[in-house]
């Protein structure tokens, strides 16, 4: 029962290990820290009373993630979050972006291959999709990708699906739309490194005060109160999902071996809803102002999630209100230990 998790200790890899080992699965995790800190570690045995096996390796050296994966040949499944996430950075970095995502991939299904590893997890995205109509099926057209980070994606699902063709090789891609939210405890969430680029810790770091102001990208889309619409999707309910993905393949309840899913709310939310709720669960007044529309952001975007209930038998379970609370908790608890997390 042992499923290795690239960037497990990532912030929605460290709340996949806390639910694989709560569901009863042994854990090995790889990480080269380069988006996390070693402390999560820590944490993650906090929530779950359980230790993973840890071993701090970068996935872009070949040779010794086939060595680390040759010492453990009883792993069912691969859950593959390891990857760079920032876009803007990938547009002016790309070949750091097609190195880490796409070769990283390329030698973990090296690894995989020469060690008998049939069953891999993937983290996607719903940015594969560009601007479509919501609700967005996993049938929708795949569209040019916006950056190169969108572009490794779209690469690494392709990839998969020839080596899954080529090999013994089952694969399940998860489109992820906004994931949001942290862990009811408050020891794991997303550390965002520098200024965020995504809206709600933008949110919750001008509440606790480290930012000055938000700005809310533009109040004049063709949406109820002008501003963009998104899926926003707590990260517990996001990893839980991994647990039903994995239990797919291994269980052999997939009819193919290479299968997508959407993981969303089905539900869109925009920029001033999620303000306003933030405001509402936690009582505290944002500084904000409307500012200009940033280049390439789509207007409306929210997930088709029926193949996922049905045939993964999942759906979320918490609302935007929860998403806000736990976001906001997380935040409180960084201010807490400042020390331990930089
Ligand atoms: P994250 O940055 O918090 O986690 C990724 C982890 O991978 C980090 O701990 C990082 O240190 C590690 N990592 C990166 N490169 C590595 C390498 N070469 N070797 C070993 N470890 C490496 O990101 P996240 O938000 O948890 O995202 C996880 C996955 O989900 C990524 O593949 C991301 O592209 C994808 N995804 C994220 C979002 C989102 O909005 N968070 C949306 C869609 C898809
Ligand atoms: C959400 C909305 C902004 C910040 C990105 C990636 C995508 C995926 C998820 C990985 C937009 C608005 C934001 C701010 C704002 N990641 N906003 N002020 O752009 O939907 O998706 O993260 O795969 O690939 O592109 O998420 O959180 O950046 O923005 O008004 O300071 O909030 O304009 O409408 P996005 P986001």
């Amino acid at each position: 029962m042992k499923i290795l998790v690239t960037g497990g200790t990532g912030y929605i890899g460290s709340h996949t290990v806390v639910e694989l080992q709560n569901a009863g699965y042994d854990v090995v995790i790889i990480d080269n820290f380069d988006n996390s800190h070693p402390s999560v570690l820590q944490n993650i045995e906090k929530i779950s009373g359980k230790k993973a096996i840890f071993e701090k390796l970068d996935i872009r050296n070949k040779q010794a993630l086939k060595d680390f994966v040759s010492t453990h040949k009883d792993i069912l499944a691969v859950i593959h979050f390891a990857a760079s996430k920032a876009v803007g950075e990938s547009v002016e970095n790309p070949l750091k972006y097609y190195e880490n995502n796409v070769g990283g991939t390329v030698n973990l299904l090296e690894a995989m291959q020469e060690n008998g590893i049939d069953n891999i997890v993937f983290s996607s995205s719903c940015t594969v999709y560009g601007e479509a109509n919501p609700p967005v099926n996993e049938d929708a057209p795949i569209m040019l990708a916006q950056s190169p980070y969108g572009n490794t994606k779209q690469i690494c699902e392709e990839v998969l699906l020839d080596q899954t063709k080529a090999s013994n090789l089952k694969t399940v891609s998860l489109r992820y739309f906004n994931p949001v939210g942290a862990h009811d405890s408050a020891l794991i969430g997303e550390l965002p490194l520098g200024i965020p680029n995504n809206l709600v810790p933008f949110i919750t770091q001008t509440a606790a005060g480290k930012r000055e102001v938000l700005t809310v990208f533009g109040n004049d889309y063709n949406t109820p109160d002008g501003t963009c619409i998104r899926d926003f999707i707590h990260v517990v309910d996001l990893a839980k999902a991994h647990i039903k993905a994995v239990e797919y393949l291994i269980n052999k309840k997939h009819t193919s071996s290479f299968s997508v899913f959407n993981l969303g709310t089905g539900k869109g939310s925009s920029v001033l809803e999620v303000i306003n709720t933030f405001e509402k669960v936690t009582g505290v007044k944002l500084n904000y102002k409307i500012g200009q529309r940033r280049v390439g952001d789509i207007t409306q975007i929210f997930a088709g999630c029926d193949k996922a209930e049905k045939d993964l038998d999942w759906k979320t379970e918490r609302d935007l209100e929860n998403c806000m609370k736990t976001a906001w908790a997380w935040e409180k608890h960084l201010e807490n230990n400042v020390n331990s997390q930089s």
